[in-house]
C-alpha cells in the first residue's frame, strides 16, 4: 500500500467485501473533491464503511495535485468549487498521460440535462445529484470499482495486417486501461498465443498467411484458448461468413469502418460479461465451500455433544485466536482463516473412541498415544478439501511445542506453522479455564500465570505476548 495513505486507514475494515473487491486485494482508494467540509465528511464516512481508503481535497486544483502524487482507484468530484471546478478537473484527468484511466464521478447539486451531458462529454463515468448521493453513491461506486478491477490491465490481442488500424486500436485500448498485444496475421497471433494467453482477441478477417476465420477455428479448437472472447473486425458484411464465424465460436462481428469508441465499448462489454461469468462461477464455488464448512461445523457440534465438558471449546478457541491474530496485525483475510483453524482444530477427536476420549480419570500411556493421534486424524479428514489446504498445518500442529517436545512430529520454533502456534495458545488457555469432570477450571489470573510460564518452552513467546495484550485491551474476550 502507498505509504501516503497510512494515516488514512479506516478504523474498521468491516464491509470491504461489500464492495466486491477481489478477495485479498487491497482496499480501493477514493479521492473526494468538494469545497464543503460537511459533504466531504458525510461521503467519507459512507465510503469508509464500505472498506475504502478515503482522501479529501477542497477544490479541483488540490484534487489534481493529489491524483498526480498518489494512486487512486476513483475520484468523486463536486462541480462548483473555487480555483478549479469539477468539469475542468475531470477534463484534465482524462487527458493526463498517466492518470486518464481513473474513473471520475461527478457529484452535483444541479440536475439539468446540459450539465449531465457535459459531464459525460468531459469523460465522467457517472453523474449523481447530491440529493440522491446517500442512496445511490454506494451502488455506483461498487459498480465502477467492480468494472475497473475486472477490466484494468486485461490483455487484448489485436490481429490486423494494416499497420494504421493496429496503431489506432492499440492507442484507444491502451488509453482505456488495457494491455495490448499486436500481431500482423493469424500465424503471428498463434506464435504470441503460445507465449501469452490474452483475455480477448480482436481480429481482422482478411489477412495473409492465416486469416481471421482460420485463426478463430484454431483458437476455439484448443482447450486453453476456447474460452477467450473472439471478436472479428471486417469490412466484409457477408452474412454466410458471419454465420460461419459464429459457428467457429466468434463472440461478435464488427463491420468496418467502425467508430473507435464503439470498438472500445464493445471490448469492455465482452470482457465485463466474460468476467462477470467467471465471478459468478467463483461465487458459486464459494457458496459450495461455505456449505462444506457448515457441514464440518456440524461435525464439530456432534463431536462436542459427545462430551458436555468440551461443549463450546472450538468456538472459544476460535474467538481467542482471532483476538491474538488481530493483536498480531494479521490481514483480515488471514484472520478469517485462523478463525476457521480455531474452530476445526480438534476435528480429529471424532476418530477417537468414547472409552478413551470420554474417560473421566487419568489416561494410561496407551490411551495417551491414541489421544495424540487426533491432530493427524483431523488433518487427514480435511486434506481432500482444497479450499482448506492453508489451515491444515494449524490442525496438524496445534499440539507441537516450541521446544520440540510436542506431537505429532516434534517440530520446533518456527518450523511450527504460525496459525498452529496461535491456536496452541488459545487452546491451552481455554483448556486451563474450563471445568473438567476431575477438576474445576483455573481462575483467569492463575491460568495467565501458567501461560506466561509456558512461554518459550511450550508456547510461542510472540503469540503469548499478543494474547496477553489482547486480554488486557479486551478483558471480556
Ligand atoms: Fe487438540
Amino acid at each position: 500500500m502507498n505509504a501516503e495513505f497510512d494515516h488514512l486507514l479506516p478504523n474498521s475494515r468491516i464491509g470491504q467485501a461489500n464492495l466486491g473487491v477481489p478477495t485479498g486485494g487491497p482496499p480501493p482508494r477514493i479521492l473526494i473533491v468538494d469545497d464543503s467540509p460537511t459533504i466531504r465528511s458525510s461521503l467519507k464516512s459512507d465510503l469508509r464503511e464500505m472498506g475504502a481508503i478515503v482522501a479529501e481535497a477542497k477544490d479541483g486544483s488540490e484534487g489534481l495535485r493529489m491524483v498526480e502524487s498518489m494512486d487512486f482507484d476513483l475520484v468523486i468530484t463536486d462541480v462548483e468549487m473555487p480555483q478549479m471546478d469539477g468539469f475542468s478537473l475531470c477534463r484534465q484527468l482524462k487527458s493526463h498521460p498517466t492518470k486518464h484511466s481513473i474513473p471520475v464521478v461527478i457529484l452535483s447539486s444541479r440536475e439539468n440535462e446540459e450539465d449531465i451531458e457535459f459531464a459525460f462529454k468531459v469523460g465522467a463515468s457517472n453523474y449523481i445529484t447530491k440529493s440522491n448521493a446517500r442512496t445511490h453513491i454506494r451502488a455506483r461506486v461498487k459498480e465502477i470499482l467492480d468494472r475497473r478491477s475486472l477490466l484494468n490491465g486485461r490483455t487484448v490481442l489485436v490481429v490486423d495486417d494494416s499497420p494504421s488500424i493496429r496503431n489506432m486500436i492499440d492507442k484507444a485500448l491502451t488509453k482505456a486501461g488495457f494491455q495490448v498485444l499486436l500481431a500482423q496475421n493469424g500465424r503471428q497471433a498463434l506464435e504470441l498465443l503460445s507465449r501469452q494467453v490474452p483475455d480477448m482477441i480482436l481480429s481482422d478477417l482478411h489477412m495473409p498467411e492465416l486469416d481471421g476465420l482460420g485463426l478463430c477455428k484454431i483458437v476455439h479448437g484448443e482447450k486453453n484458448f476456447c474460452q477467450i472472447p473472439f471478436i472479428i473486425m471486417s469490412s466484409d458484411g457477408d452474412r454466410a461468413k458471419m454465420r460461419q464465424l459464429l459457428e467457429y465460436g466468434a463472440s461478435a462481428y464488427l463491420v468496418k469502418p467502425f467508430n473507435i469508441d464503439q470498438l472500445v465499448v464493445t471490448a469492455e462489454r465482452f470482457l465485463s460479461d466474460h468476467f462477470t461469468r467467471v465471478l459468478n462461477e467463483r461465487k458459486h464455488l464459494e457458496s459450495e465451500r461455505q456449505m462444506l464448512i457448515s457441514g464440518i461445523s456440524s461435525l464439530i457440534l456432534a463431536l462436542e455433544a459427545r462430551d458436555v465438558y468440551t461443549s463450546g471449546h472450538s468456538e472459544s478457541v476460535a474467538r481467542l485466536v482471532v483476538a491474538i491474530a488481530r493483536e498480531m496485525s494479521l490481514e483480515e483475510s488471514r484472520i478469517e482463516r485462523v478463525k476457521m483453524a480455531g474452530k476445526l482444530h480438534d476435528l480429529g477427536k471424532i476418530g477417537i473412541r468414547d472409552a478413551v476420549l470420554l474417560k473421566p480419570g487419568p489416561l494410561t500411556d496407551e490411551e495417551w498415544q491414541i489421544i495424540k493421534l487426533h491432530p493427524s486424524i483431523g488433518a487427514e479428514i480435511l486434506t481432500p478439501i482444497q479450499s482448506l489446504s492453508d489451515i491444515i498445518p494449524a490442525i496438524r500442529s496445534h499440539h507441537e511445542r516450541i521446544d520440540g517436545k510436542g506431537y505429532p512430529e516434534g517440530l520446533k520454533g518456527e518450523q511450527i506453522h504460525l496459525y498452529a502456534r496461535m491456536v496452541a495458545v488459545a487452546d491451552t488457555y481455554d483448556a486451563l479455564t474450563a471445568d473438567r469432570p476431575y477438576r474445576k477450571g483455573f481462575p483467569r489470573p492463575k491460568a495467565l500465570e501458567i501461560i506466561e510460564a509456558a512461554k518459550g518452552t511450550q508456547l510461542c513467546p510472540e503469540c503469548v505476548e499478543s494474547f496477553l495484550r489482547a486480554l488486557e485491551k479486551f478483558p471480556g474476550v
